[in-house]
């Protein structure tokens, strides 16, 4: 028995890093998967990597900021399942742009407050009423401990801040409807994006090490992994979580309380 059978899950992001290991990982756990990805060769690539392990996935290319492309991507995975229970939404992120407020560029606060926010709440627009007309599910929404304490990523901070605003009041708001959403705020977790930002691809091995290095230095647990962030999205998508709503979940190693 898995801890998602008979589930649908649609997860934006899952093209690669923390959002693909929660596709296998969920499909392990008996989910059926939605890659909503706007990246056409990893979201394929993740399809195929959950078929390999024996779990149903479906790619539907998707850009989260694009509010068409969310309902088309709805409408083809409600044709394809039947149905939604539990909605990841994981695409999001910042760029190496980012900064001072005093110092940043205007394409850097569009490009940064859309992914994080629209992309948060464009899926959460469309796939909240399937959920609930499914019986009820879970949401989970990608916060960061950069919403928690100074971060030089100015507008990247402020967008997972809101994130963190968003989840509390959407877990108001959906409880009567037997739907959870709580939020994640992952300290540096190592993806391949983490890698390129710290100059660590391609000499992948060396220099990931090296970056883990450094933070462990400072921080006993050092840095996460994508799949370590997976694991605390499925526990909150399960019903070992039934009492835990509206809620973050700081998974940083600890680095917060330092
Ligand atoms: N990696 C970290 O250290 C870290 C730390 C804190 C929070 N987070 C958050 O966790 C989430 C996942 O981070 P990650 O590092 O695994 O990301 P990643 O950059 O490795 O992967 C992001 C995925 O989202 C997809 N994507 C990007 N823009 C999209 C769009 N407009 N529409 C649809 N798909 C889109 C990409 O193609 C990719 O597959 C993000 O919200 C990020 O802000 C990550």
């Amino acid at each position: 028995m898995g801890k998602l059978d008979n589930k649908v899950a649609f997860i934006t992001g899952s093209g690669t890093g923390i959002g693909r290991e929660a596709a296998l990982l969920f499909a392990k756990e008996g989910a059926k998967i939605v890659v909503a990805d706007f990246n056409k060769e990893l979201g394929g690539e993740t399809e195929g990597l959950v078929k390999e392990i024996g779990g149903q996935a479906l790619f539907v290319e998707t850009n989260v900021t694009d509010e068409d492309s969310v309902i088309a991507a709805v409408k083809a995975s409600i044709e394809c399942y039947g149905k939604i229970d539990l909605l990841y939404n994981c695409a999001g992120g910042s760029v190496p742009e980012d900064g001072l407020v005093t110092e940043i560029e205007t394409w850097v606060v569009d490009h940064t407050l859309a992914l994080d926010i629209k992309g948060t709440v464009f899926p959460s627009r469309y796939v909240i009423p399937e959920i609930i007309k499914a019986g009820g599910g879970a949401v989970v929404n990608m916060s960061s401990t950069a919403a928690l304490r100074g971060n030089a990523m100015h507008v990247y901070s402020a967008a997972k801040g809101a994130i963190v605003a968003l989840t509390q009041s959407m877990a108001a708001s959906y409880t009567n409807d037997q739907v959870r959403v709580n939020a994640i705020c992952p300290g540096i977790i190592l993806t391949d994006r983490v890698k390129i930002r710290f100059g660590e691809l391609p000499e992948e091995g060396k220099a990931a090490e090296s970056l883990a290095a450094r933070t462990a230095e400072r921080y006993p647990f050092g840095v996460g992994h994508p799949i370590e962030i997976a694991q605390v999205a499925l526990f909150l998508m399960s019903n070992e979580s039934r009492m835990v709503n509206g809620t973050l979940v700081v998974a940083d190693g600890g680095m917060a309380a330092f």
